[in-house]
């Protein structure tokens, strides 16, 4: 008997040993959506829906019933938050013979541990594997700015079934804020004469990938977007070239690896006269076996105007005999590492605009930013690969609801400290969770969600305006250690005028700082905010303030004692409009600050981050040194000057906030800034851009032709400072594109580019 059950153990343990499956796919899947139909599945596994993963079997239309069950927004839905899924696919190869068409707010996850592959049958139809946006009619389904919180990882794409010369794309991806592709592979052939294409990218307001491998194809990419950061993109053997650029305003490449292709980047879109590349970053990459790594049209003839700017910054060439191709005149030859080149305006404290096109002094890169060699640090987003659903604390389990309606704090301060104690993950199952005092965040907290679950501060003690209270507490005050946090969304529920969002107070050693990948702000504009059109529709020519959408004091903090915090992929956006509104109605809240760094000593990274509509400011950094940012991207609100920027928070000293004195400056000199730096050094900038889109709603002030007149200043500098570097600028609707001091810097009619303005390179010296 004893040795019978030893023999049943021994294979229980052996059968649980192979079956143990990666914890997402395992953990109990309690998401709720409160505004969805009743029984609705956040997590749908595609095996539960009759895919067979089999690599025989068509399982196209039992992964789009995964997909779409529970009447979700598809075709002719302008854009929701009611209906999230994760559509899960299990290790296992996925023969589909026509496109996977996600619904709005969608998240496809494989298997992290085994990544399945989703392989076109040799008849495939429609536009790409994955198509994003569809287009039903000439226009595609959804307006590609409007797209949010969709996102696909872990999966190989292999379209080597279908024929080299028929036109097939890998996923189809016109996209905007809080989306993310990662940990995916192209598979394509590379036979003679092959058209594939891995990922192809029209339009939106983008945006973010990483971990990213392009195998053969004609083009690896082929992209087009308002801006984007790109980071760890692979790149062998594209018959024609990696990468082409349809068009852009701006966008950075970070550790790019372009391996045996004619051209690696082709940015030359419209030839030198009619240049559709607005600019172009390209940091901590190598290219092997290039012929010619970048093929501009940047003309050297025609530098009144920043088409095609340009930035590369230690980059390897190896074999790679041509670094900048102009027409068909090297630029730049190849060999060895280009330690920085840039083309385009170039603008010091007290010169510029000028023409530059060549090598130039690196950025002088202080340790505290560098992660291997002389690359700046980056790091993925965590998948806890290694752990099983037993190494999780679900909140849900812990007696949270998530409802909306219950006060959930209680709960989910408890998980925390409970998987702190025991060395798990907080597991955020979806659903919103109402926080009505602050829940602290010891170090070595690590919080994921699944599918952006919101928290939202709620009730009197994050009403007042005059005394702020913090919602997420990150450690007290220089308090040594990390977090990691990823895929939630903090917020708020009705006028919660002194709601601090996150406040991040942890010292991080040095070399293991703190990640916060995914986590987004949404301050208003949706079901369950009570911030929507019913509360806060737009009131174009009023400057009248509605109290009850005074909703947040503040998105982000980090405080004087704190240090180390990487951040990717963030969007904290006060809402413009109303996602679960049929016609995403345009509304007016009031949120007072965006991002606020005011540690005395950083490092900071921000990586593919965008800050918008916040009242006083986006991004602010005082006192603070050791900053590396990627594309940071801003919008002023769209109701300002009505009122303007000094209502209706009051600037608060300790919290250095900017009070508007006009300095002089005629028209909206009042209006919130993009980017406020004060007092600080080495700080380095790769694509900063900012946008005054309206004028009190009204669209005609963001144009050349109607001289970028939304706003009257849009950057600011001030008091003392040192190593500020900015890499490629782009403003829209502001007079001056940098103000120091009162003074201008640079104005948008000396800068002019495809459609925003363009400075290539700042430096403050
Ligand atoms: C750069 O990207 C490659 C894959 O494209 C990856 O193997 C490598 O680890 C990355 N390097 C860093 C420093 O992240
Ligand atoms: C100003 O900010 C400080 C620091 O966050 C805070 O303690 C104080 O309550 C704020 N005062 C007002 C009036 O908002
Ligand atoms: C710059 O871009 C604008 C907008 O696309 C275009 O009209 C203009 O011709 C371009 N100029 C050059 C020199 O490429």
């Amino acid at each position: 008997m004893r040795s019978f059950i030893h023999i049943l153990l021994a294979f229980a343990s052996f059968i649980f040993a192979v079956r143990a499956e990666w914890w997402l796919q395992d953990i109990a899947h309690q998401g709720l959506a409160p505004s969805a139909e009743s029984g609705y599945a956040v997590f749908r596994n595609v095996q539960d829906y009759g895919a067979k993963g089999d690599g025989v079997t068509d399982d196209t239309a039992a992964i789009n019933a995964a997909i779409t069950a529970g009447s979700r927004c598809g075709q002719g839905c302008d854009s929701t938050t009611a209906t999230p899924a994760i559509v899960y696919f299990p290790s296992g190869t996925y023969l589909i013979s026509s496109s996977l068409l996600p619904d709005y707010f969608t998240q496809i996850i494989g298997d992290a541990t085994d990544p399945p592959t989703l392989k076109a049958s040799a008849g495939m139809t429609g536009f790409g594997l994955i198509d994003a946006n569809p287009y039903y009619s000439s226009d595609l389904n959804w307006v590609s700015t409007n797209v949010f919180y969709t996102s696909v990882r872990n999966l190989i794409i292999d379209t080597t079934n279908v024929a080299a010369t028929t036109a097939c794309t890998g996923i189809h991806w016109p996209v905007s804020q809080a989306t993310s592709l990662q940990n995916v592979v192209f598979n394509m052939p590379t036979t003679a004469g092959v058209v594939h294409v891995g990922i192809f990218m029209e339009s939106g307001s983008g945006g973010f990938i990483s971990d990213v491998t392009f195998n053969g194809g004609a083009y690896g990419a082929q992209f087009g977007n308002q801006q984007y950061t790109m980071r760890n993109l692979e790149f062998n053997n594209q018959a024609t070239a990696a990468i082409q650029m349809l068009w852009d305003w701006d966008w950075t490449f970070i550790n790019l690896t372009v391996n045996n292709v004619p051209l690696g980047i082709d940015m030359s879109a419209g030839g030198s006269s009619d240049q559709e590349v607005g600019s172009v970053i390209v940091i901590d990459s190598t290219f092997s076996s290039v012929d010619v790594a970048i093929k501009t049209a940047y003309d050297t003839a025609s530098t009144s105007v920043t088409n095609g700017s340009l930035v590369l910054e230690n980059v390897v060439l190896t074999n790679s005999p041509v670094a900048v191709q102009d027409d068909e005149d090297t630029v730049l030859a190849g060999g060895g590492t280009v330690s920085a080149f840039v083309q385009g305006h170039t603008y010091t404290l007290t010169s510029g605009p000028t023409d530059t096109m060549g090598t130039v002094t690196a950025n002088s890169r202080p340790a505290a930013l560098l992660g291997s060699g002389s690359n700046y640090y980056t790091q993925s987003k965590p998948q806890y690969e290694t752990l099983t659903s037993a190494d999780f604390v679900s909140v849900r389990t812990s007696g949270a609801v998530g409802n909306g309606v219950a006060d959930d704090t209680a709960a989910i301060q408890s998980a925390i400290n409970s998987a702190v104690a025991a060395g798990k993950v907080v597991f955020i199952d979806y659903g919103l969770y109402r926080i009505t005092s602050t829940i602290s965040i010891p170090p070595g907290t690590k919080i994921v969600g699944e599918t952006f679950p919101v928290l939202m501060a709620a009730g009197a003690y994050f009403e007042d305006i005059n005394t702020p209270q913090v919602m997420l507490q990150i450690g007290t005050a220089g308090e040594a250690g990390t977090v990691a946090l990823s895929d939630i969304i903090v917020s708020t529920q009705g006028a919660m005028a002194g709601a601090i969002l996150i406040e991040y107070n942890l010292k991080a050693p040095a070399g293991t700082p703190s990640g916060f990948w995914d986590v987004h702000a949404r301050i208003g504009g949706f079901d369950g905010s009570q911030l929507q059109v019913a509360q806060c529709l737009k009131d174009p020519g009023s400057s009248t303030v509605v109290a009850a959408c005074i909703a947040a004091y503040m998105a982000l903090h980090a405080t004087a004692q704190s240090g180390g915090l990487y951040l990717e992929n963030t969007w904290f956006w006060a809402a413009d409009h109303d996602i679960d509104d049929a016609s995403d109605t345009q509304i007016t809240v009031y949120s007072g600050r965006g991002m606020f760094i005011e540690s005395t000593t950083g490092p900071f990274w921000l990586v593919g981050t965008a800050v918008e509509h916040h009242v006083l400011y986006q991004y602010q950094f005082a006192d603070t040194t050791n900053i590396f940012a990627s594309q940071l991207q801003t919008e002023t609100p769209y109701f300002q000057p009505l009122p303007n920027a000094l209502v209706p928070f009051t600037a608060n000293a300790t919290l250095q906030d900017p009070t508007f004195d006009c300095d002089g400056v005629s028209g909206n000199c009042d209006e919130a800034w993009g980017l406020r730096i004060l007092s600080s050094s080495d700080i380095f900038i790769y694509g900063a851009n900012h946008y005054s889109w309206f004028n009190n709603y009204e669209q005609d002030c963001s144009t050349f032709a109607t001289n970028e007149n939304c706003q009257a200043r849009i950057i600011r500098l001030q008091g003392t400072l040192s190593n500020i570097n900015m890499y490629s600028v782009n403003t829209i609707g502001s007079t001056s594109m940098i103000d120091n001091d009162g003074t201008e810097v640079a104005s948008w009619a000396d800068n002019k580019g495809v459609y925003q303005s363009n400075i290539i390179s700042f430096k403050s010296g």
